[in-house]
């Protein structure tokens, strides 16, 4: 269970800070930029994107049908507290069924577009499946508050979207633009204070640790990071970066590759609840 107060829904009404400490103790009031208090006003995330000239993140080329408009689009996905789910949603990768209900291969199906392995796949389409008690689907937009809701996560797609936890995220970055794994890590470490449990502390691990493998830039050294751009469309907007390109050779990301057996099926424990 949650430990963090609920964060207010950010669209509308106004986001109330969750207390969030920076590094280096910044004040929750320097560490959110003018930017966020306008996005609060009731501005929506692809509206701050337009007006900071953004682009509105990868699209498939082989769109799925989608039963919504793009106002509803933009909506609903702020009801998704999974940035991949929502960027997967957004791009046109995911059938969803006009209440929300996605068949477990049709996520099976986006995942492999991916990169996840056959085994993470496997991990995650359970724990998809095992949200509801119908087998076989779960509903895009009733996770939050499902069992799959963690402690120690970063708060900003929880109950609606909340940008100032974004700034928080991004007050982790050593360099102020880029946000890289020690980066989430550090970053981890102060969302699991706030917000302490074993359960979150390993799930909010591997969430972090696969995101940024499987949209993350790949930097000279081979190691993988996130622009502040890239972090922003994919947390905040719930778009894959448009700066992402499909792998050439999808189904390589494992959670054994990035964490570590132990890991796994630590993970797999806790994920999917055995
Ligand atoms: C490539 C696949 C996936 C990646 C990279 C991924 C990544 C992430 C990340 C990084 C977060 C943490 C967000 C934060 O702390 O702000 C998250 C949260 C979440 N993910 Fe995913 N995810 C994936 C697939 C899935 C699937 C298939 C489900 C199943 C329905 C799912 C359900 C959730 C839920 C419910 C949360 C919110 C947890 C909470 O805040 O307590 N994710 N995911």
């Amino acid at each position: 269970m949650k430990t963090r107060p609920a964060a207010a829904p950010a669209i509308p009404p106004t986001a109330k800070p969750t207390n969030p400490v920076a590094p280096g103790g910044a004040s929750p009031a320097t560490a959110v930029p003018a930017r966020t208090e306008a996005f609060q006003a009731g501005t929506t995330s692809s509206r701050a994107a337009d007006l900071e000239g953004a682009s509105h993140g990868y699209t498939s080329p082989t769109k799925v049908e989608c039963p919504f408009s793009a106002d509803e689009k933009k909506v609903l996905s702020q009801k998704i507290p999974c940035p991949a789910l929502a960027g997967m949603f957004n791009a046109g990768m995911l059938k969803v069924e006009k209440d929300g209900t996605v068949k477990i291969p049709d996520l099976e199906r986006a995942l492999s577009q991916l990169g996840p392995s056959a085994v993470t796949r496997k991990v995650l389409t359970n724990g998809a499946d095992n949200t509801d008690d119908v087998k076989g689907s779960f509903n895009l937009f009733k996770l939050n508050g499902s069992n799959l809701d963690h402690t120690g996560s970063s708060g900003i797609r929880q109950d609606g979207v909340h940008p100032e936890r974004f700034e928080l995220l991004m007050s982790f970055s050593k360099d102020g633009q880029r946000l890289t794994a020690k980066d989430l890590a550090d970053a981890g470490e102060q969302f699991a204070k706030e917000d302490p449990g074993l359960r979150g502390r390993v799930t909010q691990l591997a969430e972090m640790t696969i995101v940024l493998e499987v949209f993350g830039q790949r930097a000279a050294d081979g190691t993988r990071f996130f622009t502040r751009e890239d972090a922003r469309q994919l947390f905040v907007d719930g778009c894959i970066p448009s700066s992402w390109q499909p792998p050439a050779l999808p189904g390589k990301v494992g959670i054994v590759d990035v964490l570590g057996g132990t890991a796994l099926s630590l993970f797999r424990q806790l994920f999917n609840g055995r």
